[in-house]
C-alpha cells in the first residue's frame, strides 16, 4: 500500500485537475477528499477518514470494492495473459456469453463486448438499424444513454446534452415521472397516459420508419424515476405494432441492483436487446449488448472492439457473477432494498423537504423539494456536503439536481443503513434549521 506521506492531498489534484484535465471532469464538494483506498462498502481518504459509499463508484460496485476473491482472480489474468484482442481464439470471452445467455432473459443468447456502456449503446442502435433495415428512434425524456455523438443525440436528459448539433431522427417521448407527471395525471387513474402517447408522436413526429425504442427500466441519472410496473407492457403492444425493437438499457439497473438480475423483469416484459456496463465486472471496463439469435444473424459484417472480452475485464465480470451466485447478492439489495425505503419513507413523514421517495431495490433516490414542489437545488448540496463530512457519500441525480441517489454496494446491512439514516437525518435537520 503506498504510504500516507505520499498522496499528494486534495488541493494539489484540484491544481493539477485544472491544469491537466478538460473542464468537463467535474467533481462533486466544495471541500473533496482525496479518495485513496476502497474495501467493502468503505472508502478511505488521504488522512485514513473511512466513508461508507452509498453510492458505489455510481452503482458499479455491486460486490464491494476491490473484493478480494475478485481481484486475486483479475491478479492472476494480468500475470497469465493480459491482451490480445478477438482476432485470437480466448476462453474468458466465450464463457463470459454463454454466462450472459444463462442469466438474461431467455430470448436473449448473443452477445457483443466493448469497453463502456456510451459503447454499448452505440452499438445497440446500430443493430437495431442494420435488423430493421429502419433509421429513426425513439427515446425518452429524461434519459440518459452516453457520451458518445449518438448516445448524446438520445440523451433526453439536458444537463448532459452537450453536443449543439445533435444527430436526428430521434423523437423524445414523454417519461413515466408520476411525481412530476406530464399530463398532471395521477397513477392509476391516468391509465398511463404517458404510454400510450407513444403512439401520437409515432403518427405525428416521424417517417413511421422506426427502428427502435431505448430506455432505461429505471432512469438513474434522470432522478431515480421508476414507472408503475405496467408501463413497459402498454409500451411494447405499441413498438409491436409498428415493428419497432425494444432496447432495454440496463447499465445502471443491471445484476442485481433492483432486487431482480435485470430491472426489465419487474415489468415481464422481453426486451428485443439489452445493453450492459458498469457493475457487470465490478469495476473493470466491461460494456456490451445482447440479443436474440434472429437479431444476430443480421449482424454479419465485420465488428471488432480492441478491449472488447479482454481476457483480464472477462474473468473479472466471470468472477463478479459467480460472486453473486454465492452470497445472494439479489435476496439482499431486495431486503435491505426494502429496509431503506421503509427508513426513507418515515423520514419523508417528519421532513417537508423529501418531496418523494422511489426506486426498487438498492436503486432509490428521495427527491428534495421546497414549497410547491419547487427543487431544492442549493439544500441538495449542502446535504451531500454534510453527509460526507460525517463519513457518509451519496449521489445526487435528476434533471433539476436534486434528486439524492442511494446506490451502494449489495453487500451493505442493516447497520449501515442505519448509520445512514441517521446522517441523513441529522442533514435535514441542519438544513432546515439553518432556513429559518
Ligand atoms: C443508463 C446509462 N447508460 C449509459 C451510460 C454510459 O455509460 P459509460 O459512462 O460507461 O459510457 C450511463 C452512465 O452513467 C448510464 O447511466
Amino acid at each position: 500500500m503506498q504510504g500516507k506521506e505520499s498522496f499528494i492531498g486534495p488541493e494539489e489534484i484540484i491544481r493539477k485537475k485544472s491544469e491537466y484535465l478538460i473542464p468537463c471532469v467535474y467533481h462533486f464538494y466544495k471541500e473533496p477528499m482525496q479518495v485513496v483506498r476502497g474495501e467493502g462498502q468503505y472508502l478511505f481518504d488521504h488522512q485514513d477518514k473511512r466513508y461508507l459509499d452509498f453510492y458505489g463508484g455510481v452503482s458499479v460496485l455491486n460486490a464491494g470494492h476491490c473484493h478480494p476473491e475478485i481481484v486475486d482472480k483479475i491478479c492472476e489474468q494480468v500475470k497469465t495473459l493480459q491482451h490480445t484482442t478477438t482476432i485470437y481464439l480466448t476462453q474468458p470471452i466465450v464463457d463470459l456469453a454463454e454466462r450472459l445467455a444463462q442469466i438474461t432473459p431467455e430470448n436473449l443468447k448473443k452477445s457483443f463486448f466493448c469497453a463502456s456502456g456510451s459503447e454499448a449503446n452505440e452499438g445497440a442502435l446500430l443493430l437495431a438499424q442494420i435488423y430493421t433495415g429502419k433509421h429513426e428512434f425513439l427515446s425518452l425524456y429524461n434519459g440518459l444513454h452516453g457520451r458518445t455523438k449518438l448516445t448524446m443525440s438520445i440523451t433526453g436528459l439536458k444537463f448532459w446534452r452537450t453536443d449543439s448539433n445533435p444527430v436526428g431522427g430521434i423523437s423524445f417521448v414523454p417519461d413515466a415521472y408520476c411525481y412530476r407527471c406530464n399530463f398532471n395525471l395521477k397513477y392509476p387513474d391516468c391509465n398511463i397516459e404517458c404510454a400510450k402517447q407513444i403512439e401520437k408522436i409515432i403518427e405525428t413526429s416521424t417517417s413511421g420508419e422506426i427502428a427502435a425504442f431505448i430506455a432505461e427500466p429505471i432512469q438513474g441519472n434522470g432522478g431515480i424515476i421508476t414507472p408503475p410496473d405496467e408501463y413497459f407492457k402498454v409500451v411494447r403492444e405499441i413498438l409491436d405494432k409498428y415493428g419497432i425493437l425494444f432496447i432495454t438499457d440496463e447499465v445502471q439497473t443491471g445484476f442485481g441492483r433492483t432486487g431482480k438480475m435485470f430491472a426489465i423483469e419487474h415489468s415481464g416484459v422481453k426486451p428485443d436487446i439489452m445493453t450492459f456496463a458498469k457493475s457487470i465486472s465490478n469495476g473493470t471496463p466491461v460494456g456490451g449488448f445482447i440479443t436474440s439469435d434472429k437479431i444476430a444473424a443480421s449482424y454479419t459484417r465485420p465488428g471488432a472492439s480492441t478491449f472488447g472480452g479482454n481476457p483480464v475485464t472477462s474473468v473479472s465480470a466471470l468472477a463478479r457473477s459467480e460472486e453473486q451466485r454465492q452470497f445472494h447478492l439479489i435476496e439482499n439489495a431486495k431486503k435491505m432494498g426494502a429496509h431503506l425505503k421503509e427508513k426513507l419513507k418515515e423520514l419523508q413523514d417528519k421532513h417537508i423537504l423529501i418531496g418523494d421517495v422511489r426506486g426498487k431495490g438498492l436503486m432509490l433516490g428521495a427527491e428534495l423539494v421546497n414549497q410547491g414542489k419547487e427543487p431544492a437545488v442549493q439544500e441538495t448540496d449542502i446535504i451531500l456536503e454534510y453527509m460526507k463530512d460525517k463519513g457518509v457519500l451519496i449521489g445526487k441525480t435528476g434533471a433539476n439536481r436534486n434528486v439524492l441517489a442511494f446506490q451502494p454496494s449489495l453487500i451493505i446491512t442493516e447497520d449501515n443503513i442505519d448509520e445512514l439514516v441517521d446522517v441523513l437525518d441529522g442533514a435535514l435537520c441542519y438544513v432546515e434549521k439553518h432556513k429559518e
